[in-house]
């Protein structure tokens, strides 16, 4: 464990905690990643989701309406995230809301792999989980795993990496997380407080299990067989922070999946509550469907984008639209497939507006041009007022680093 002068301090919560394990399911079942028609693991992400198909498949569950009316109960509205389904799968959610309301709080945990720049599609689990710290007042672990990427991706260096991690971290802040609520953990930085903890994690997965769940072969390097437990340690980390069992509420778009069956799977014989979670759905690409992807940068939005890169971006992108207009005004639009109807409905819309421009793209009364448009002039102020937040954050890192050191501190110790 961290020594005395490492102790992670969060800002101390008043309320009482009853250390009830939280009881669940045994939710260990195969894991058949690859439906026809499309790939969701957590390396890849491929083709037309089915997102009920995914509930089925993974053993998840639905966030229906009696969910949603009882997070309502703690939150006095119901998020455009949850009404619009991008949120829209749960393990254990009721439970912890549950917990909370004896007077348990959780701790929310969320991460970032960081292979390349921020885009918009990584914003929107952000974005929710900042509101869930708002409102249910908790702590939030905020893990980059630099090590995955590293080991994941052949073609990324450390050097690389440790730019975009820098990046990625400025992009974290700017979202306005509490200094006082939320440790960022960069794995190869900070690995020591993961450390003990994945090696618990790590003698009680086989590897047969972590073949069948995360598809290893013979030819996947040891570092990738050996990773999850670095992603499944800071579940349990709270538990070490308060000394005692601290519920986790996992916000995360469901490809990380995989990783929280597992550390689902070992938490009670490790004496951890099982981690919940809260799944979204993936922003679609500018020019395909799947997710919006960082390595193919015309696909998507930028955090650091200057104002014409996004306009021409969003007059290149792929739409639901007909090929001409008068096929347009004819046939209508495929609302359902365009990215940018969704971008439009995820961020910018409100709930009648989205309704209004489905109706008229459907019903050939609206062209894609005006769609863009709008976009256009909803994303350009959005960005904008991210990349001054990402300014200032430069000199907030180490109010958020879990050591509370500078992202380069250690790096610059010793040498002149
Ligand atoms: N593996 C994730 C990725 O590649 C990063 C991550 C680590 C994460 N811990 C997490 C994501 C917790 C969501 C929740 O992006």
């Amino acid at each position: 464990m961290p020594s005395e002068e490492d102790s992670i301090s969060f800002e101390k919560s008043n309320m009482t905690i009853d250390s009830n394990e939280i009881e669940t399911d045994n939710d260990s079942e195969s894991d058949p990643n690859r439906v026809k028609d499309f790939v969701v693991t957590p390396w890849e992400v491929e083709g037309d989701i089915d997102y009920s198909k995914l509930i089925e498949k993974f053993g998840t569950r639905a966030i229906d309406d009696t969910l949603i009316e009882k997070i309502k109960n703690f939150t006095g509205e119901i998020h455009p995230f949850l009404k619009n389904k991008y949120f829209f799968s749960h393990r254990d959610l009721d439970v912890v809301l549950d917990e909370y309301k004896r007077g348990n709080k959780f701790y929310l945990y969320t991460g970032r792999g960081p292979s390349g720049l921020v885009h918009l599609g990584h914003l929107m689990p952000w974005l929710f989980t900042k509101y869930l710290q708002e409102k249910f007042n908790v702590n939030l672990i905020f893990q980059l795993t630099d090590d995955e990427k590293f080991l994941f991706n052949s073609n990324l260096d450390m050097e690389a990496i440790q730019k975009y991690t820098y990046e990625n971290i400025l992009d974290i802040i700017s979202i306005g997380f509490d200094p006082k609520r939320t440790k960022i953990i960069v794995d190869t930085k900070h690995i020591k407080y993961l450390y003990p903890l994945s090696i618990e994690i790590a003698k009680k997965i086989t590897y047969s299990t972590a073949k069948a769940v995360f598809g290893f072969s013979n030819s996947s390097n040891i570092g990738m067989i050996g990773f999850p437990p670095v992603q499944g340690a800071p579940c349990f980390l709270p538990s070490i922070i308060e000394n005692k069992p601290t519920p986790v509420l996992i916000p995360a778009a469901i490809d990380q999946d995989p990783y929280w069956r597992v550390t689902r799977d070992i938490a009670e014989k490790l004496g951890y509550p099982k981690p919940a979670q809260i799944h979204s759905k993936f922003i679609p690409g500018l020019t395909s469907l799947g997710k919006m992807s960082s390595s193919r940068p015309e696909t998507a939005l930028f955090t650091v984008d200057e104002p014409e890169i996004l306009e021409t971006k969003i007059k290149n992108t792929f739409t639901g639209g007909q090929p001409t207009i008068a096929l347009q005004r004819k046939l209508g639009g495929n609302a359902n497939i365009c990215p940018v109807y969704w971008y439009l409905n995820y961020l910018f819309d409100t709930e009648k507006e989205s309704q209004e421009r489905y109706n008229d793209c459907t019903g050939g009364n609206l062209l894609c041009g005006e769609c863009k448009g709008d976009m256009i002039k909803k994303v350009k102020p959005f960005i904008k007022d991210i990349q001054i937040k990402r300014d200032k954050a430069q000199n907030l890192i180490k109010d958020f680093m879990i050591d509370g050191k500078d992202f380069f501190e250690d790096d610059n110790a010793g040498s002149n």
